[in-house]
């Protein structure tokens, strides 16, 4: 039997189980979400990259004009910060979540409020690692509503969507840019496909992956009742995107839905290999991990059970930790960049800086009597 003493050495020499992610030291992240707003205190147990489920939504965060609550998603990024993990970004230009107050301003100051938007945002998570900047823009899904302030449909009946690419690279040079939709493995794949070409074709530089939530994989329980997937239409899918798009694939939403624990994990078993074993597939985020408090249309998807692993969750660790080394066509360095405050002006010019409240972005001008600031948010 092991002392008190020889288990604190080792305790001491490996760390404490409370960071040993499920991915630690792998070649792609595997990820979850915060959870009712927050960021449980087991997360980094279990997750090495983590998503706001909707704290860093527009609607969220300004619910109503100027009123700015970063809270929620700061958060979730100190959470990254402290466990050195990845963060994303989730989400600049959506349809929904999306401020109603924008509804009734003009076409320009819709545009001047985007603008602001990705500018607090930036000055406030320079270094992101991944930015989902459109989100569900397929015709039928969630596009943006007010895509006339970002140049509308134009000739390529996207340039609303290739707008916001470029608006969101001169903010994050780095940072990886995505664009995020569902029913992108099955049902709309061909929808999805013919915007992320248009993106890329515009200008290869703004756009670095497509995001597949996922949520269409599978359900016979909840509000989907599609039939699972199979693991050989899933492989296919995942061909046909790279082959067609060229860009790496995140899976950002993945929730496999089942009451059953013996389906779940036999569902996991058939898909998840499929995805984390992928050459085109860059990284894995699931939607939640507490049974009975994940979102309402995959309300059986949760890992944990009552404080206890289901069976998935249980063959999902050991089968992560037995596959640390799969090809990833787009691995994460981390991102380091200077603060655009700290980086813009010297002295003598003027800079730009995150007001105290970090509601607005200022313009700060240096004079011999002190510091004059102006308010440019939204200005450019
Ligand atoms: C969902 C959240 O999980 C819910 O809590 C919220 O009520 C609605 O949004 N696609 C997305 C996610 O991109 O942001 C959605 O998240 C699920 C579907």
């Amino acid at each position: 039997m092991k002392s008190a003493a020889l288990s604190a050495a080792i305790l001491l020499a490996f760390g404490s189980t409370a960071d040993a992610q499920i991915a630690k030291g792998a070649t792609k992240f595997l990820g979850n979400i915060t959870h009712q707003s927050k960021v449980r205190t087991d997360f980094a147990t279990y997750w090495n990259q983590i998503t706001a489920e909707n704290e860093c939504k527009w609607e969220v965060v300004e619910p109503s004009r100027d009123n700015m609550n970063w809270s929620g998603c700061q958060a979730a990024y100190d959470a990254a910060k402290t466990g050195g993990f990845p963060f994303r970004f989730h989400t600049l230009i959506w349809g929904s979540q999306v401020p109603g107050w924008l509804a009734s301003l003009s076409t320009a100051e819709q545009l001047a409020e985007i603008e602001e938007w990705m500018d607090l945002a930036a000055a406030r998570f320079p270094d992101v690692a991944m930015i989902d900047v459109v989100n569900e823009a397929v015709t039928g899904h969630a596009p943006f509503p007010h895509i006339a302030a970002l140049g509308g449909a134009g000739t390529s009946g996207h340039e609303w969507v290739i707008e916001s690419f470029r608006m969101a690279r001169k903010r994050w040079p780095k940072a990886k840019l995505v664009l995020n939709d569902y029913n992108n493995l099955r049902w709309n794949v061909d929808d999805f496909i013919a915007i992320a070409k248009k993106v890329k074709a515009a200008d290869p530089k703004i756009i670095d992956a497509i995001g597949c939530q996922a949520h269409d994989l599978s359900a016979t329980t909840g509000q989907y009742t599609n039939p699972e997937m199979t693991a050989g239409a899933l492989t296919t899918v995942l061909k046909k995107l790279n082959d067609q798009v060229g860009l790496p694939i995140y899976i950002t939403e993945l929730d496999l839905s089942y009451e059953s624990d013996a389906a779940q994990e036999a569902a996991y078993k058939a898909l998840f290999p499929i995805m984390w074993e992928s050459p085109y597939v860059a990284g894995v985020t699931i939607w939640g991990y507490v049974y009975g408090q994940t979102w309402n249309q995959a309300q059986y998807s949760g890992l944990i059970k009552n404080g206890a692993d289901r069976p998935a969750f249980t063959w999902l660790k050991q089968y992560v930790a037995s596959k640390p080394n799969v090809t990833n066509p787009l691995p994460l360095t981390p991102v380091s960049v200077t603060p655009r405050q700290a980086s813009i002006g010297s002295a003598k010019e003027p800079r730009l800086e995150l007001s105290k409240d970090g509601n607005r972005v200022e313009a700060v001008f240096e004079r011999d009597g002190g510091a004059v600031r102006t308010d440019v948010s939204g200005k450019r």
